[in-house]
């Protein structure tokens, strides 16, 4: 059996939780293979609403093993609330999780140090979500990192101990006031809780589920354009969020890829700093914001909103060879008059269609204009009944990807989903 994957392909809150929280249906395992507790993913059924961060969007599904891959970052606290609350709701997460002892730990001076960085930064912050995930990877990739399966070794409060001793030496060339120790026994009685889950070697559970003729759907975090490689460096988070991450941080090899499911928002979004060559910071913008209630899912901060940017999508689609395409939150347009989608860009004057390698070139983008469709697509069940206006839109992007949009989403419920040519 194979691994499918599904990869946000613009910067994040494509709607990844709503999609996998429905493909999860026909999975018995769902695994998240990068980030920690920057993502926010939201889920909408039977009148309630949760947001994941840490445990996969696969754990309301019965039946159902969720594994948090070695590629996550864990912050222990986080992902205790977070458990708690899904249980209060009567979900057995014990039963349905289990942790690679391999993923890394999130320490409190982590988030400190992410604090302090970006504060250091001033103007030219990355606009992180603050949860240490950018100091956290580095202390993988520098090997200092803390992982799980240490917090079963006799030693750990001393590893700790080292680890922030490291910190703190590193805070001291900051000029940022902290309290290093203010969340620490919170975090301690954390730990206490992870260890009351199964921790396992993620990579032979993974690959055993395979061979046991077992489908995996792997839950990508953050989008392709926020990938610590070809996101927009240096605005982009610190994991590898394309196709490529599910190797690596699920333990998997490449052969073992099947069905690679590219979501995309109708329109685009961003949060944080960095090129948004389509942006709009005027009424349409706010427009935008306001009907797709476009606030961060775990920060809370105003989405930044622009029109559909099909360069972008390319480039995404090209990194992470998308075989199906998954259309989000078109619902959203249905007041548009005029809807406009980016074909390609002007930079510095020279007409492409690729996305440049400087972060900071001048990008103008070359439009097309669509007419809206002026309906109301949310309760919309069937393709058929869908506006003629709306599969021009559709049709054309489809045409201008090369790739089928089989999905098509058009509220935050789970219902609210139209599976096209599902023979
Ligand atoms: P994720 O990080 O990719 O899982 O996405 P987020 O949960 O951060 O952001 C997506 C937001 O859009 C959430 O509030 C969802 O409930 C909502 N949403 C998802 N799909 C749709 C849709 O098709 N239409 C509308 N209107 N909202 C949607
Ligand atoms: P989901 O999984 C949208 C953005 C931050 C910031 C940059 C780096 O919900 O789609 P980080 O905290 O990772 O160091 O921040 O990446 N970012 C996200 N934006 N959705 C996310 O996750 C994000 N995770 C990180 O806003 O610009
Ligand atoms: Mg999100």
């Amino acid at each position: 059996m194979k691994v499918d994957v599904v990869l946000g392909l613009q910067w994040g809150d494509e709607g990844k939780g709503k999609i996998v929280d429905v493909l999860a249906n026909s999975y018995p395992v769902i695994a998240r293979f990068q980030g920690g507790p920057n993502a926010g993913h939201s889920l909408h059924f039977e009148g309630k609403k949760f947001v994941l961060h840490t445990v996969p969007s696969g754990v309301f599904r019965k039946n159902a093993v969720n594994i948090i891959g070695n590629g996550v970052v864990i912050d222990p606290i986080i992902f205790k609330e977070e458990c708690l609350e899904i249980e209060a709701t009567g979900v057995p997460v014990r039963e349905r999780v289990v942790i690679s002892k391999k993923a890394h730990l999130i320490l409190p001076t982590h988030r400190i140090l992410d604090a302090a960085s970006e504060a250091a930064k001033g103007k030219s912050k990355i606009g992180s979500t603050l949860k240490g995930i950018g100091p956290t990877y580095m202390d993988k990739t520098g090997r200092n990192g803390l992982r799980v399966g240490d917090v079963l070794t006799a030693d750990f409060a001393d590893r700790f101990l080292t680890l922030k001793n490291k910190h703190l030496a590193t805070l001291a060339q900051f000029d940022y006031e902290f309290n290093a120790e203010e969340k620490e026994s919170e975090w301690m009685e954390a730990i206490e809780y992870l260890k009351t889950f199964n921790l396992v070697d993620g990579e032979y559970v993974a690959n055993k589920y395979l061979t046991d003729n077992k489908k995996i759907l792997a839950e990508g975090a953050q989008g392709t354009m926020l990938d610590v490689d070809f996101g927009s460096y240096p605005f982009v988070t610190s994991s590898s969020t394309t196709c490529a991450g599910v190797c690596t941080g699920l333990g998997v090899a490449p052969t073992k890829i099947g069905k690679v499911y590219g979501i995309f928002k109708a329109y685009c979004t961003r949060v944080g700093s960095g090129p948004f060559p389509t942006e709009l910071n005027d009424e349409t913008g706010e427009e935008l914001r306001k009907k797709g209630f476009e606030f961060g899912a775990t920060t809370g901060r105003p989405r930044r909103t622009g029109w559909l940017d099909l360069p972008a999508l390319k480039y995404a689609i090209m990194l992470d060879g998308v075989t199906e395409l998954i259309m989000m939150k078109a619902d959203v347009l249905d007041t548009f008059e005029t809807i406009k989608v980016a074909t390609g860009y002007k930079v510095d004057g020279v007409e492409t269609d690729q996305v440049p390698y400087d972060t900071y070139a001048e990008i103008e983008p070359i439009y097309k204009e669509f007419k809206g469709w002026n309906r109301d697509l949310s309760q919309i069940t069937r393709e058929e009944e869908l506006p003629f206006e709306f599969m021009n839109y559709v049709r054309f992007i489809e045409k201008e990807l090369n790739v089928p949009i089989s999905v098509i989403s058009l509220g935050p419920d789970r219902v609210q989903t139209i599976f096209r040519n599902e023979e």
